[in-house]
């Protein structure tokens, strides 16, 4: 008989735990300075709130601009966030009350075993960051390894085909694609290409993103115990002990190859890519007073801010373009043109103007409803003498860049839209630029240091798929893409089809 009442003795037990743990830490919740936006009666577990963020998160930010004339806020699954208007956005550029490192760090569990790669990325000293900025950018010196690598990929991941139509696999395929480019730039020649590795930096990147949202399911005082439990996150843990044996085992080859060079009185070999980069960086931090993150730590850090975004980028402007069969053939023309004129090179990227108008216009369609996100690291106010208390999470409505007063016709994909603003002499109208209503890369000191590199990429990847594939997207097939609260999920489903080109002007590429 007691036997039989056990189960729903625990069950009652971790009930009532859960509930006091969701009632105090909802007590420990400040309240909110602006009208909350999705607050409905009797939803004491916040549900209901959480369902309408998740569904209509564009719908409540604006309504709830245009019905306060003030900023709001929106309860999320992860706590609360203040959205104030598009009109602070330079306010919150300029603030230096309002931190995004600490956000990040907050919001995505920097600290929590298997997650090192978060560490890596916002770690005081600063290394990583300083090397995408520095080396990562406009860098010429990487175009050719980044193009070989590419060439590569698509043959083993596209095929060079038998000239009839066939699907791709569209989630391996695009991130494959963009993973083996990254690669030949992060890690360099020993690992660029080998499947291992790959598997390695497209898991952890999946595996930690997947954790992550698990874990805002949960209530915050829990999460440091359930990480524990989840099988994505202990995927994490895993996947960070391989990628740090297996980039010491690649600096030791490295530092071995030196000293028999020097042994035998001939110059080293030099390594041009980001691991080489971050070691030397490294080593000009020696007396900082925390110590370097781990190699492995670092690459999967780069992996995790670069591999997900610009595979999106990449998805999208591929998604857009297959409906668009007469831009494509101006693309084509456009960059076998500068291939043709400057070779494999940052010169010849920067000239396809057209790409760079279409990977735009294709990142506003698909842009987040927020940009700047960051948390108030002192109390500080607002231009108007509001005061914003320390600790509170603020973002800024970018719901504009799907708005008819500032992009005619918002919702239609305009190839020309933004070069045509660029021929008119509005210089912020580059992919790689912000501008006052336009700040999908963020802005002020945290705007994305690796946005130079992204572009780069993106276009050198669809300068190959344009040159060598015809490519449409499935008959019937209709695309949507998955709105989840702030963010959109460039469709995940999608039936892409390709064919290879006979004869193809994308021999030049390799
Ligand atoms: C299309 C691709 C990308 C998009 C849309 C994107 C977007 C962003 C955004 C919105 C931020 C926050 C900036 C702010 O709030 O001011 C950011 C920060 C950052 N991004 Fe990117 N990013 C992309 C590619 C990359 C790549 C390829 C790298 C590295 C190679 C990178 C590295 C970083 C880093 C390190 C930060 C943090 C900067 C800081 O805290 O100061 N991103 N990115």
């Amino acid at each position: 008989m007691l036997l039989a009442t056990l189960p729903s003795i625990y069950a009652w037990t971790i009930l009532a735990i859960l509930v006091t743990g969701m009632y105090l830490f909802g007590a420990k919740r400040r309240r909110p300075v602006f009208p909350i936006v999705n607050k409905y009666p009797h939803d004491f577990l916040n549900q209901k709130a959480n369902r309408q963020y998740i569904q209509n998160a564009s719908t409540l930010i604006t309504s709830g601009l245009n019905k306060h004339q003030s900023p709001v806020t929106i309860v999320i699954p992860n706590g609360q966030k203040i959205v104030l208007p598009s009109s602070l956005t330079g306010w919150v550029k300029t603030n230096k009350d309002l931190d995004h490192k600490k956000l990040v760090q907050h919001d995505f569990f920097a600290g929590f075993p298997g997650f090192d790669a978060q560490d890596a990325l916002q770690h005081p000293n600063e290394t990583l960051i300083g090397v995408i900025r520095t080396k990562l950018g406009q860098n010429d010196s990487t175009m050719e390894a980044m193009n070989a690598s590419l060439a590569k990929a698509f043959r083993v991941l596209w095929g060079d085909g038998d000239g009839q139509w066939r699907i791709i696999d569209w989630h391996n395929d695009t991130m494959g694609i963009i993973a083996h480019a990254a690669s030949s730039v992060f890690v360099g020649p020993e690992k660029a290409d080998d499947g291992e590795w790959l598997e390695i930096v497209q898991g952890y990147v999946t595996a930690y993103f997947t954790a992550v949202g698990e874990l805002h399911g949960y209530p915050s005082w829990s999460r440091s115990m359930v990480h524990w439990f989840l099988p994505n996150a202990a995927a994490c843990r895993k996947y960070v002990s391989r990628a740090r044996a297996i980039m010491n085992d690649v600096l030791q080859k490295r530092r071995e190859e030196v000293k028999l060079a020097k042994l035998q009185g001939r110059e080293g070999p030099e390594y041009n890519d980001a691991l080489a980069w971050i070691q030397a960086a490294s080593s000009g931090n020696e007396h900082a007073k925390t110590p370097e993150p781990e190699a492995g730590d670092f690459q999967l850090a780069l992996a995790m801010a670069a591999l997900f975004t610009t595979t999106e980028a990449f998805r999208q402007v591929l998604i857009h373009l297959a409906a668009k069969p007469d831009v494509v053939e101006a693309l084509r023309s456009e960059v076998s043109k500068q291939i043709e004129q400057h070779g494999i090179s940052v010169a010849a990227t920067n000239n396809m103007v057209l790409l760079d108008s279409v990977m735009k216009e294709s990142q506003r369609l698909s842009a987040a409803v927020v940009a700047l996100e960051r948390i108030a690291v002192k109390d500080t106010t607002l231009p108007d003498g509001t005061l914003i208390p320390r600790g509170s999470h603020i973002t800024v409505d970018s719901t504009s860049l799907l708005d008819s007063s500032s992009y005619p016709n918002p919702l239609a994909f305009d190839a020309h839209r933004f070069l045509r603003k660029r021929q008119a002499g509005d210089k912020s109208n580059q992919f790689v630029q912000s501008g006052p209503d336009y700040s999908v890369f963020g802005g002020g000191r945290h705007i994305c240091p690796g946005r130079f590199f992204a572009a780069n990429e993106v276009k050198l990847a669809l300068a190959h798929v344009l040159l060598k594939y015809d490519f449409r997207l499935a008959e019937g097939y209709e695309s949507k893409n998955i709105r989840n609260g702030f963010y959109t999920i460039v469709d995940p489903m999608a039936k892409f089809e390709i064919k290879r080109r006979k004869p193809s002007l994308g021999e030049v590429l390799g």
